[in-house]
């Protein structure tokens, strides 16, 4: 075991863990932050995917070490109140069905949009191949894309 520092939706958390732990059961079990998702465990499906330094990565393949002394954002940090323009999107078209992908997805998508506020659907497309959605949610998820990138809202990481 050793500590590990690293900063979670804004607040440094110290954690004692094995190195090689994946980030996302450090996320889920020591910090009890359940939105971000385990669905295969060999960054295939984009369930646990969460921001590291503002960039899209896939937690179930983070070892904890390899994340000390960085800043990561979940699901439960991307917006104060769940108002980021994906968010609402997400409402406004109804997007998830189980709902059990939706976290990665939106948190995908938010890299996509912090790097291209107006993605085309090549864009779109390409950003969001590695994410699966066993229910066939595609379409609206990129109907809830392109409508967060029309709003005027500000888009917090
Ligand atoms: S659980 Fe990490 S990519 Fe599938
Ligand atoms: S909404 Fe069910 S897996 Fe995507």
């Amino acid at each position: 075991m050793a500590r590990f520092q690293f900063v979670v939706n804004g607040r440094s958390h110290t954690i004692e863990s094995e190195a090689d732990t994946p980030l996302l059961w450090v996320l889920r079990d020591q910090l009890g932050l359940k939105g971000t998702k385990y669905g295969c465990g060999v960054a295939q499906c984009g369930a646990c995917t969460v921001h590291l330094n503002g960039r899209a990565v896939r937690a179930c393949v983070q070892p904890i070490a390899a994340v000390a002394g960085q800043r990561v954002v979940t699901i439960e940090g991307l917006s104060g109140g769940g108002d980021h323009p994906l968010q609402q999107a997400w409402i406004e078209e109804n997007v998830p069905q189980c709902g059990y992908c939706q976290t990665g997805q939106i948190m995908q998508a938010a890299d996509l949009l912090s790097q291209h506020p107006h993605p085309s659907d090549d864009q779109i497309a390409e950003a969001m191949a590695g994410n699966l959605c066993r229910c066939g949610t595609y379409e609206r998820i990129r109907r809830a894309i392109r409508r967060a990138a029309r709003a005027p809202a500000k888009r917090s990481k």
